[in-house]
This record gives C-alpha cells, sequence and structure tokens, in this order.
C-alpha cells in the first residue's frame, strides 16, 4: 500500500470508530488500538503535507494557535421558540395548531429541549465546511476550528445519499461528567467555577484554543434539517435519515397524535430527565409535516408550528438550622446553609451555597426561615428563596410573633435571628476584608489561618504539582494539628522520628512520607512555581512563566511589563506574581525551600547544549509554521534558542529550514520550495534535537481548561459574580 492509499485508509477507518464510539456509543475497537490508528495516521501526514485534509480525523486534536472569530451571515436565520412553563399554554398551543391547520389531522413530535448552545453546520459534499453559533439570530461566529474537535459530530458523512449542500441545527452540551471533572480541576486550581453545563460548554465553544475544547470533551445532538429538498416530508423521518449520515439524534424522540401523549411524554420526561447523561431544560413540540408547518408559517420571532415547555427546577422546602462560613484555600469566606435534610433531585440536601454577604442580604435570610433549595444547573445546591409567611416575626421591641403555622411553632423558641456576615475570620479570629469591587469577604490571615494553610500544603503536594502522593488530606491535618508543619517549607523539615512521635509502628509509612518529600526535590521548575499556589496561575500559566524566565530569581526581580511581555499571561495574572513575591512571608518560604533543593530553575541541560558539543542548531536560522502536536510554538521557539538556533519570523534564503507542524500556510509552502528552503517534520525535528534538549521524555503539551481568554464572560467569578459557587466540598 503506497502511503497515500495507507493515509485514505486510515481517515475512513477512523472516521467510522468515531461514528461508532461517540455517536452509538458501540465501540468496535479498543482506545489504545484506536491511539495507535491515529497515532500512525499523523505521522504519515506529517510527512505528506500535500495530503492535508481539513476533515482528516486528526484535525480533531485542535490547536494551541490563537484565533479571533470571523462573523458569518447565516443563510436562514436562527430562530428561537416560544417557551411556556404550564400546560394549558401546550393545550392552546395544541388547539391553535388544529385551528390554523383547518381541522387536518396532525402529528406532533415531542423532543427534549437540550440545554446547551446552538449551533448550525453547513456541508457540502459530504463534508463539514462551515459552523457557527447562534449570535443574534441574524449573524454568528465561525467556530469551525472548535467544532471539528466535538468527536460525535461527524467531519465526513457516511453513505451517499444526503444533498450536495445542506444545512443542520443542533445544540453543543458538555456532558455532565466532563461538566464535573472540569469544575473540579478549576477548583484545585483556585479558578472560578462554571454555574452549570451550558455555560462550561458556550466558553469553551468560544475558547480561542481548539485544543482546549478538545480536551474538554463536548457532545452534540441534532434536530433540525433545513433546505429545500429535504429527504422527506416528515421531520421526524429526516432526522432519522440524518442519523445514518452520521449526526447524534436522540433516542427521545416521538411523534404522537394526541393531547394525552403529549402530557405523557412531558409527565414521563420531567421524571427520567436526571437519568440522562446531558443537561436538558424541557420539551420542544413541533408540528411533525413540513408542508403543516410551510402552512403554520412564523411570528416574527418563532415559528407558529412549535413550542417549548420548560420544565421547572426542581425546587425543595426545609427549615434553615444554622449559618457556617467555610474558609477556602484562597482565604474566601463562603457561607453555608446548614439545613433539615431534604429530597432534591435524587439525592438528600443538607447544605447549600449562600454564596456572600450581598446574596445573604438580597434574601433578608433569618435563622429558622423556611428556604427554598435548588440545584443551580441541578448539580450545586443553592437557597434560592425565603417563605416568609412561616417566619416568625420579630415585632420593633424585639419580641417574637409567633406565626400560626404549625412548623413554626414546633420551634418556639426560634428568635427569628436575621444572618449577618461576620466581621472577623470564623477559623483564626483575623478581621475580614472585602476588596473594592469584589462580593466576597477574604480572611487576609493566610501565614496561620488553619484552612487557608491546610489548603495550600494539599495544593502543594498535589499530583499536578510536587505530587508527593505518600501525604494526603488526613496527614496533612494530623501533622498540622500536632504542630510539626506550618506551611510547606516544614515540609522538608520533617523527620521520621517526628512523624512516628515514637509510634514504632508508624515508621514504615512515615518513611515513605520522608521519601517521597525527598523525591518531590526533582519535580521540574515549572510544577515547583505552580505548587507555590500563587492566585490565577495554574499549571499552563505556571509553565509559560517558567519556560520564559527559567530561573525564580529573574521572576522575583521581573516588572510588571516583564511579566506581561510573556505569552498567554494577561494583567490580573501579572500583578498577582508581582504580589505573591513582594510578600516577606512568602519570601521566605521560597528562600527555605531553595535551601532544601527544590528545582528553582529550568534542568540546566539546554544550556549545557548550547555550549557544549550539543548545540546542534548552533548559526542555523528557524522558521516556524503550522501547529504542532508535542509543543506549543512559544515551546519550540525556546527550544531552538536553547541548542543554538535563531528562530526567524520569515523564511529568506538565508533560512536553514522550516520547521514545518501541521495546517502550514500555503504561501509559506510555496515561498520554501521556490527557494528551495527544506521542510523538517515535527518528529524529525525533535529526534534532531532529541537529546540534546532533554525533551525525550516530555509529554505532549495541552492548555488545562479556563486558561484561553475565550471565555471569560462565562464564568461564575467568585469575586465578580454575587451568586458565584466558590466550593465544591459543600455538598454531599
Ligand atoms: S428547534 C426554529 N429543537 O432551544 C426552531 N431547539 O429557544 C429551531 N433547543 O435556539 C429550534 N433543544 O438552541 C429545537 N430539540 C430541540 C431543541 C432546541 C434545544 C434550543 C435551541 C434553540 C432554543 C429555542
Amino acid at each position: 500500500m503506497t502511503d497515500k492509499e495507507q493515509i485514505l485508509s486510515l481517515r475512513s477507518e477512523l472516521h467510522r470508530h468515531n461514528y461508532n464510539y461517540y455517536v452509538k456509543s458501540a465501540p468496535t475497537i479498543s482506545d489504545r488500538e484506536f491511539d495507535e490508528k491515529m497515532h500512525l495516521l499523523m505521522q504519515l501526514e506529517e510527512r505528506h503535507p500535500e495530503l492535508y485534509d481539513p476533515n482528516s480525523p486528526s484535525q480533531r486534536v485542535g490547536s494551541d494557535l490563537s484565533h479571533e472569530f470571523v462573523q458569518v451571515r447565516h443563510r436562514y436565520p436562527m430562530l428561537s421558540l416560544a417557551n411556556t412553563y404550564n400546560r394549558a399554554d401546550v393545550q392552546a398551543f395544541y388547539d391553535r395548531v388544529s385551528q390554523g391547520l383547518g381541522g387536518q389531522a396532525f402529528d406532533i413530535c415531542c423532543e427534549l429541549k437540550f440545554d446547551g448552545l446552538s449551533i448550525s453546520l453547513i456541508y457540502e459534499q459530504g463534508r463539514l465546511v462551515r459552523a457557527v453559533t447562534r449570535g443574534d439570530g441574524e449573524q454568528g461566529d465561525d467556530v469551525t476550528a472548535n467544532v471539528k474537535t466535538i468527536r460525535s459530530i461527524p467531519l465526513i458523512l457516511n453513505g451517499g445519499n444526503y444533498p450536495d449542500s445542506f444545512e443542520i441545527r443542533g445544540e453543543v452540551l458538555m456532558p455532565w461528567v466532563s461538566f464535573e471533572t472540569l469544575n473540579r480541576q478549576r477548583e484545585m486550581q483556585g479558578e472560578p467555577l462554571f454555574a452549570n453545563p451550558r455555560n462550561a460548554a458556550s466558553g469553551t465553544l468560544k475558547s480561542k484554543n481548539s485544543k482546549v475544547v478538545a480536551e474538554r470533551r463536548l457532545d452534540a445532538y441534532f434536530y433540525y434539517l433545513l433546505g429545500t429538498e429535504l429527504p422527506t416530508d416528515s421531520h421526524y423521518d429526516n432526522l432519522q435519515t440524518v442519523g445514518r449520515w452520521g449526526f447524534k439524534i436522540s433516542d427521545a424522540m416521538r411523534t404522537v397524535r394526541t393531547l394525552q401523549e403529549v402530557m405523557d411524554y412531558i409527565d414521563y420526561w420531567d421524571k427520567e430527565r436526571s437519568n440522562l447523561p446531558v443537561a436538558t431544560d424541557g420539551i420542544v413540540l413541533k408540528v411533525n409535516s413540513i408542508a403543516q408547518q410551510q402552512e403554520l408559517g412564523y411570528t416574527a420571532k418563532t415559528p407558529r408550528w412549535a413550542i417549548a415547555y420548560k420544565f421547572q427546577a426542581e425546587r425543595a422546602l426545609t427549615r434553615l438550622n444554622e449559618v457556617t462560613f467555610q474558609v477556602g484555600r484562597t482565604g474566601a469566606v463562603t457561607p453555608v446553609a446548614n439545613m433539615e435534610p431534604v429530597h432534591l433531585s435524587g439525592t438528600i440536601v443538607r447544605r447549600a451555597s449562600l454564596h456572600n454577604e450581598d446574596y445573604i442580604r438580597a434574601l433578608d435570610l433569618h435563622i429558622g426561615d423556611m428556604v427554598y433549595v435548588e440545584k443551580a444547573g441541578e448539580i450545586i445546591p443553592q437557597v434560592v428563596g425565603v417563605e416568609r409567611d412561616e417566619r416568625s416575626e420579630v415585632s420593633g421591641n424585639g419580641l417574637a410573633t409567633p406565626s400560626p403555622d404549625t412548623r413554626t411553632l414546633e420551634h418556639p423558641d426560634t428568635q427569628s435571628t436575621a444572618v449577618t456576615f461576620p466581621k472577623t475570620c470564623p477559623e483564626c479570629g483575623t478581621p475580614l476584608v472585602r476588596y473594592e469591587g469584589e462580593a466576597a469577604h477574604y480572611c487576609p490571615n493566610d501565614a496561620t489561618c488553619p484552612p487557608q494553610i491546610k489548603g495550600k500544603i494539599e495544593h502543594f503536594i498535589s499530583r499536578d504539582a510536587m505530587n508527593i502522593d505518600s501525604l494526603g488530606p488526613e496527614t496533612v491535618a494530623d501533622y498540622f494539628e500536632r504542630g510539626l508543619i506550618h506551611n510547606v517549607a516544614d515540609l522538608y523539615e520533617l523527620t521520621v522520628a517526628d512523624i512516628t512521635g515514637g509510634n514504632t509502628s508508624r515508621e514504615r509509612s512515615a518513611q515513605r512520607v520522608v521519601q517521597g518529600i525527598e523525591a518531590s526535590k526533582q519535580v521540574p521548575f515549572e510544577r515547583t512555581l505552580y505548587a507555590l499556589g500563587i492566585r490565577f496561575v495554574g499549571k499552563v500559566t505556571a509553565r509559560l512563566i517558567a519556560r520564559h524566565f527559567r530561573r525564580l530569581d529573574k521572576i522575583i526581580d521581573c516588572t510588571l511589563d516583564d511579566l506581561l511581555a510573556v505569552d498567554g499571561v494577561g494583567g490580573v495574572v501579572a500583578a498577582s506574581v508581582k504580589h505573591y513575591f513582594s510578600e516577606p512571608k512568602n519570601m521566605e518560604i521560597v528562600n527555605r525551600l531553595r535551601s532544601y533543593g527544590v528545582q528553582f530553575e529550568v534542568s540546566d541541560k539546554p544550556s549545557a547544549a548550547v555550549n557544549g558539543q550539543n548545540a546542534v542548531l548552533a548559526g542555523q536560522s528557524i522558521v516556524i509554521s503550522g501547529t504542532f502536536e508535542h509543543h506549543s510554538r512559544e515551546e519550540y521557539k525556546a527550544l531552538i534558542e536553547d541548542c543554538g538556533g535563531k528562530n526567524v519570523s520569515s523564511i529568506s534564503a538565508k533560512t536553514s529550514f522550516v520547521l514545518a507542524g501541521e495546517n502550514m500556510g500555503p504561501s509559506k509552502q510555496e515561498k520554501a520550495l521556490q527557494l528551495g528552503i527544506p521542510l523538517m517534520t515535527e518528529s524529525e525535528f525533535l529526534s534532531l534535537i532529541g537529546d540534546a534538549a532533554g525533551i525525550a521524555s516530555s509529554s505532549p503539551v495541552s492548555s488545562p481548561p479556563g486558561e484561553s481568554e475565550g471565555e471569560a464572560s462565562n464564568l461564575q467569578s467568585p469575586t465578580s459574580n454575587p451568586k458565584a459557587p466558590q466550593q465544591l466540598d459543600l455538598f454531599d
């Protein structure tokens, strides 16, 4: 088989496996075999840039290259649906349709209303050519590069009986599991949480870095085929057909005749939806015949042939017993409602977030109140209201006026005290501060406030940081309570004798702890920098800063502008880094860590390469073009310099070679060809510099969630949004 034949065959095989896995949920090969085939395809494609195909399955990995979105006008405007929350309106819709069709018989297609963001895809000759968000309904953002990373969206269609050109609409969603994993990661990195999967999906799809999108595992269901030559007159049958072309359609779709059947469908899914892998917020009812849809037509904004029935968010009423205040690693104080246990959407809820002082004030919350609890995005419980009629009023003279309600009378001594936010930290007594423009209160005592210290140490030892896996939250709490550790530097002075406290049965585990701490001294600088727990400095930011400055001293001494010059570092991060190193107490810890031998500079192997025999790129001018699998362009620039080469931006007769990634621009290709400059693939380049730069064992570089600029507006920031959830450990 020629390389070309092999590439084509791997592409079609991988398309099929993607479909089986992500659309049909019925894989026919193991993940490992899939990865091997993908790897082989990517290698072959790298060797043959002339066979580049934007719809190859390899394009699903996304790219680190930041891209701006181009606005595109929709061929057919993206309308919304009329909404209702009550069944009387559903009946009115049914009657209106019947009347509008002059008494003809009609079928209704009942569907789930998926709670994500709508997307419109255009296919030509069976290939995805464009994906556009709803935008204002008239024009939206071209998000094709991001959409291609969604594995359940076909890049090339199955079969051959599809129209030459058509548009299809559906919903991009973040499945519950991906949402939960993402928020857990964000919490560990001290980043604001997404309030619900819809915000997370929308923030992700609008990310400027398609690699972030690829990692976040979005999904998509399709519910509307547009065009003049539809396969049949039945909307339902058309969707079954598009299912065969490769699109994911919902199994929950049904066609019914009677109003009673519609109501039964609503009843069924109102309960069953909690078992679905993705969020839904209602039911969509559509007249099934396309001809009848046309007969009914549209109002200015919505079709007359469809309506959305929205589910009521599940709510429970229970008594507020107490409000406690939880202090997190960053010192943020979160008020937590402790309530009589109550059933809500399948779990028993005892605690719920009250967000911040403003939120408590707006609720006018009193201890003993009967409160309404909802699950925000159905996962994080929160108090959304107070049943005022059930409160024992405190009259002007301070005496309680008991409510006649029996539930209140069961608590005759409830004096209905208003909930107030503490002035001092509930853990250490330090006066709390509230920074201008922020809704949260903070305990500024990060040096001795117990939950802050324990939280910081837990972060320091975590897997992505110093990876001291012989320690865990309980051991940290134990050592802290026994006075063995007060900060991360103390870990390095722990001895086996300290840990065992004379108890010989603890000796083995104490040895493992000490060994684990010792081993952490070899953890590379970028992870040590992350481990320090500087606010807003997640894994990727730490890596960018470490690789840019290469030594901690340079970061300590640098200016704000120096930090802003690092690709990927913005004002908030830069200010936070400067602030961290300006604090003497932080510097004391940093200096102690340094004295124990923790890595505070990038491994010196590359500089040895420059100075020694291995300066493999000495005197060479190299142009970088395209996108890469193993490292970002910034990292390749650094590697070239490490190996004595020079990175230049445009191709000239002096260029030694072009480091050519995927999607290398055609003009660059042409210029290189004209001037006879050789192209080097990523793997060729890596093997050329391999040992010299000490990168042989490096793993693929990928951005973690939340570090792209494109999603900021979708975040529920604990600092700016009064309703922002801040902690996940609140919840049962
Ligand atoms: S049909 C002209 N079907 O709900 C009708 N929409 O307010 C086009 N949605 O923007 C939409 N599930 O994002 C349709 N099964 C479904 C849907 C659905 C969710 C969303 C969609 C639309 C919004 C309508």
